[in-house]
């Protein structure tokens, strides 16, 4: 068959075979972004619109780069400069979006439901840049693609995803799509920080980090997402850097050949130390790079690339 969608909304939409052949061609891309010259013709004449309506540092900058390096024009808005402070809902600024013609909308919401809301009702691609704790699959993908290049397959890895799992979009889609891929995941945190029915994912869970540590292959820390917190969910940054927090410690448990995963923004000192976040086993800015090559692989299989999947 070949790619057969315009949007991409979730991991849990894909099937294994469409998760395989994303990371196999982002290698290709990936090679662009190494030249002197770091621009293919491939999607003259697309306009790409971000709609970022949370802020963001990789995400917006990563689309925007893959768009330019596939030739695309571009053209961003933030929440903050836009009508939406004057009450101008999201809809209403997409279909006026729509009216200026573009051919892909990436957008990020602090809410779930809206990129699909879009994707049901605009006839331009959507890309999902992150919506509310549902899900950031294009962060899973770039995540899943740093684990097979660093160990050839995601089949029989062991992925620790440690820290706020319940408001975190990043750990849904990385289980989801990790455990298609054949990786088994154990989640790690406090009680008071895992979602209702956790239990029902396929995954393992710890409330505790150092039993994990030695059989690990990859250690992903998430960062607590205070802006999603409206009450105390732990004493305090002390307690739970002390608990969960990944330390130089710590880090000398790990496996020989085991990573360290972060997908920003790290609050260091909190979730990671220094020692851990630079450390030769870091990966965190291995993933900052290849979330151009997976953005430029699915901007071309959104505007009309097309691709066998077996
Ligand atoms: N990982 C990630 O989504 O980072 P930004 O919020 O900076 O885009």
């Amino acid at each position: 068959m070949t790619w057969p969608y315009k949007d991409l909304i979730a991991i849990h939409d894909l099937k294994r075979e469409e998760i395989a052949t994303i990371l196999d061609m982002a290698s290709s891309f990936k090679e662009i972004s190494k030249r002197d010259i770091k621009k293919v013709p491939t999607l003259r004449g697309k306009t790409v619109v971000l709609l970022f309506y949370e802020p963001s540092t990789r995400t917006r900058l990563s689309f925007e780069l893959a768009a330019k390096r596939l030739s695309a024009d571009t053209t961003a808005l933030s929440a903050s400069g836009s009508s939406f402070t004057k009450g101008e809902t999201i809809m209403d600024a997409a279909y006026n979006v729509m009216a200026m013609a573009p051919d892909c909308i990436v957008v990020r919401y602090p809410y779930a439901g809206i990129p699909r809301k879009m994707a049901q009702l605009l006839p331009c691609s959507v890309i999902n840049a992150g919506d509310g704790y549902h899900e950031h699959p294009t962060q899973a993908l770039l995540d899943m693609f740093t684990m097979k290049e660093r160990f050839g397959t995601l089949d029989g890895l062991r992925v620790a995803i440690v820290g706020d799992i319940m408001h975190s979009r990043v750990a849904r889609s990385n289980v989801y799509g990790l455990r298609k891929m054949g990786a088994r995941v154990v989640l790690v945190a406090p009680k008071t920080l895992l979602p209702p029915g956790v239990d029902t994912w396929g995954v393992d869970v710890s409330a505790e980090l150092d039993p994990v540590i030695p059989d690990a292959d990859v250690i992903m820390m998430l960062r607590v997402q205070k802006e999603r917190l409206n009450r105390q969910f732990f004493s305090g940054d002390r307690e739970y850097s002390f608990f969960y927090g990944l330390n130089r410690a710590r880090v000398e448990k790990m496996k020989t050949d085991a990573v360290i995963m972060h997908p920003g923004p790290m609050n260091r000192g909190v979730e990671i130390t220094c020692d851990a976040a630079d450390s030769a086993r870091s990966m965190i800015l291995d993933q900052v790079e290849n979330g151009v090559a997976i953005r430029m692989t699915l901007l071309y299989l959104s505007l009309g690339g097309s691709v066998n999947v077996d």
